[in-house]
């Protein structure tokens, strides 16, 4: 069962997990575009997903309504849980903070006890977040490039590891509500020794992105390119760098961690420092397989909290699953997504 999954990472782990034999449930309402308009809707991937799975079973569930997800859990007791629905925007939750905190923290509590109560020995697996370590990497020393932060010292020039403080500094609320359901599903583990995993991603990306400015950053950076839309750059001097993991590397993962589940793991998980990139170096990435020139202004005040640079260190995760590895580079990643892009614009 898959929650989120008319959006970009739940549709990816739909994809994959029917590939590899699975009857797969979906549960999303498309609540994106309630979060972020009409340019956030995702009902276009879940007929997409209805189309290129012949046995995918959507259920239009709100992840909030307790009873309906105690019932349908009941009912399919199913022999994984991957949740990755959520109100996925940093920026947005300050102006929702209900929303926000009743779709990321309580929809989580849901899930999970509805798991423990009709099939706990199913592994659970949620799309946790950087932000659970807040505002905290930008104490890290950086050294500053002409055109991209980085971390200036050992022991970040590989990344950030999953040992990193997650308290005591500025979260946002979005980073707030994401470590409450990080430390829920620590929680199902420890206490009671259920095969649970979070997964705190950098950033996700793909062509089924339903990419917007306050969430999905090379998806809407890659539309604005092709719409000649201006993209607003905030804070950083468009310096700060983002590690980039396309979808399926996140599905693959997933799929490892099923096949042989542990309890209350963490991990960071990213595009590391070789998929990582500044907003400078994205438009030019973009530029080059477009051919077009991206159209761009600068506001001088960064987002509050948002992270100067940041990129996950991926050693826990290959060490716990040493058949998994990124396999699609960042160039890849970014022809598909303008590809995609071109497809769904019209432009192909
Ligand atoms: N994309 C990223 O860069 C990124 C980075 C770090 C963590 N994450 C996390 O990964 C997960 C997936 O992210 P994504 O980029 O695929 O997001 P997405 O917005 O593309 O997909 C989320 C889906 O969940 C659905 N949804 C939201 N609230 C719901 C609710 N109450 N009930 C049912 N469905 C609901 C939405 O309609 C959407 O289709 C999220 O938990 C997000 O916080 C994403």
């Amino acid at each position: 069962m898959v929650t989120g999954s008319s959006g970009l990472i739940g549709s990816e782990i739909a994809v994959f997990f029917a590939r590899q034999g699975w009857q797969v449930h979906g549960v999303d309402n498309n609540q994106r575009a309630v979060f972020f308009g009409q340019d956030g809707d995702t009902r276009w991937n879940q007929v997409r997903l209805q189309s290129v799975i012949p046995k995918f079973v959507h259920h239009e569930v709100d992840i909030r309504d307790r009873e309906r997800i105690r019932e349908l859990i009941e009912a399919e007791r199913p022999d994984a849980i991957v949740h990755a629905a959520a109100q996925p925007s940093h920026d947005r939750a300050q102006a929702i903070p209900f929303d926000d905190f009743d779709t990321n923290a309580t929809g989580t509590l849901n899930l999970l006890e509805a798991n423990r109560r009709s099939c706990p020995e199913s592994p659970f697996i949620l799309m946790s977040s950087n932000k659970v370590y807040g505002d905290g990497p930008n104490r890290i020393a950086l050294v500053e490039h002409e055109r991209r932060w980085d971390f200036a010292d050992e022991p970040f020039l590989d990344g950030i590891s999953e040992t990193f403080p997650i308290d005591q500094c500025l979260h946002s609320l979005f980073g707030v509500s994401k470590t409450a359901a990080d430390l829920l599903v620590q929680e199902y583990g420890r206490y009671f020794g259920m095969p649970t995993c979070c997964l705190r991603g950098g950033c996700l990306t793909g062509p089924n992105h339903s990419g917007v400015e306050l969430h999905g950053f090379l998806s809407y950076l890659v539309r604005c390119n092709l719409e000649s839309r201006e993209y607003r750059v905030l804070g950083y001097g468009g310096k700060q760098v983002r590690d980039n993991i396309h979808s399926r590397d996140v599905a693959s993962f997933i799929w490892e961690f099923v096949q042989a589940p542990r309890s209350a793991a963490v991990y960071n998980i990213g595009g590391g420092r070789e998929n990582s990139c500044s907003i400078l170096e994205a438009f030019s990435k973009v530029g080059s397989i477009t051919g077009r020139e991206q159209l761009w202004t600068y506001v001088e005040e960064n987002r509050i909290g948002d992270h100067i640079c940041y990129y996950s260190n991926l050693a826990k995760a290959r060490e716990h699953y040493p058949s998994w590895e990124i396999t699609v580079p960042l160039d890849n990643a970014l022809q598909e997504i303008v590809g995609a892009w071109r497809n769904r614009l019209g432009q192909a």
